[in-house]
């Protein structure tokens, strides 16, 4: 696999497995001093405490989208999160007016380990969202309806929500992308995630018998009758987060029955009998601002990833955190983002070869970039 004359062979991932997180670390130090501004590392708040030591910026999804759409001096981004996340990195930093400023020159975004994806996101393919809008509209107009996918989803459905006046949403502005969606149509079909879709309207005064869930598998009609159809106002895709769903509203009831006076925070993916149970939820971003401004001695119940519950507890000992489940729930897929990956993706690129390359097909990235664009104008 030796490549042109001066260049160096391309590194091979297995012997990284082998070297201590020390040694990992001040490797990969060693190339961000190299590469200096031309490199980002983005991190999410759900990865490993030592590979978000190495990340230049952190944030939840809507953060880090705004970061890469903002990024400046550099000319590559290695994205510590999962795949959608990557995609949505590419798009955002090599949008037409940002390459041009570059004189043509692109981003390159890597993710360090392309198993890194995202269960809730496979749970809509493209094929099945194509397939669920022209059986839907053998019973409702679809031009009234308009799509909203969760960032957390392949770059191909926020193309399908482009090219069908539809839009993004994260965790932390669902609502305020719901309020822009009613007030181009009368409907939404909103994916792939139920809770946040069904949590987020709830809270607008959308009730459940307006919310339908359609089911991609089931035989007709994604298992709705055509009266539930025509009197919804949401139409759920039945998918959902396999970390979030871990958290079940008997642990809430626990948490207050053995530490009274205790607060419960949650984030949005959690299903309905947990989110209203719950005094706070949001995005992993507002789960942080609300833990970092609350007074000393407070006591949380935090359901959302253990990574980053861990990490809230190590950084605020003048607080009394756990975490609202007794079983481990862990994304499994971001913890495929490691230091051995890191380093091997680094040193790869330092090297000239560029490794795990997230690159979005160009018309998928146009649609995709019309519905980021629509929702990082809604404020
Ligand atoms: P945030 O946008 O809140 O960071 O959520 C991302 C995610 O994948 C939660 O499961
Ligand atoms: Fe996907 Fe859930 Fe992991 Fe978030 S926590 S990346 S929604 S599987």
């Amino acid at each position: 696999m030796s490549t042109t004359a001066g260049v160096q062979p391309i590194h091979e991932l297995a012997p990284y497995k082998s070297l201590s997180n020390n040694e990992l670390s001040s490797r990969i130090n060693a190339v961000r001093r190299q590469l200096g501004s031309k490199l980002l590392i983005l991190g999410h708040h759900y990865q490993q405490d030592e590979v978000i030591a190495h990340s230049d910026l952190r944030g939840d999804s809507y953060q880090l989208s705004q970061m890469a759409a903002d990024s400046s001096d550099c000319r590559t981004i290695v994205f510590c999160g999962v795949h959608f996340m990557a995609e949505t990195a590419d798009i955002l930093a090599n949008r037409p007016e940002k390459v041009e400023s570059r004189n043509g020159e692109r981003v390159t975004v890597i993710l360090p380990d392309m198993a890194a994806g995202c269960s809730m996101a496979d749970m809509a393919a493209i094929e099945q969202v194509e397939a669920a809008w022209e059986e839907m509209g053998e019973v409702l107009d679809t031009e009234r309806i308009i799509p909203v996918t969760y960032i957390n989803s392949a770059a191909s459905l926020k193309a399908f929500c482009g090219r069908h006046g539809g839009i993004v949403c994260t965790s932390s502005n669902a609502k305020a992308v719901l309020e822009w969606a009613f007030a181009k149509g009368d409907r939404v079909l909103f994916f792939p995630d139920q809770h946040l879709g069904r949590n987020t309207s709830l809270g607008m005064g959308i009730t459940n018998d307006q919310m339908p869930v359609w089911d991609p598998f089931a035989l007709e009609l994604g298992g709705n009758t055509e009266e539930q159809l025509l009197s919804s106002k949401v139409i759920l895709w039945k998918g959902h987060c396999s970390v979030h769903q871990m958290f079940r509203p008997e642990h809430v009831t626990q948490f207050r029955e053995k530490y009274p006076g205790i607060q419960i925070l949650v984030h949005p993916e959690c299903p309905q009998e947990v989110f209203e149970l719950a005094d706070v939820s949001g995005s992993t971003g507002k789960i942080i601002q609300t833990v970092r401004n609350a007074a000393s001695g407070t006591k949380w119940a935090i359901g959302t990833e253990l990574h980053l519950v861990n990490r809230l507890k190590q950084e605020h000992p003048e607080q009394e955190i756990h975490f609202l489940s007794p079983i481990v729930c862990m994304c499994a897929t971001m913890y495929r983002i490691d230091l051995a990956h890191l380093c091997w993706s680094l040193e790869n690129l330092r090297d000239g070869h560029v490794v795990n390359h997230i690159d979005v097909d160009p018309d998928v990235a146009q649609w995709s970039l019309v519905t980021l664009q629509r929702m990082l104008d809604v404020k």
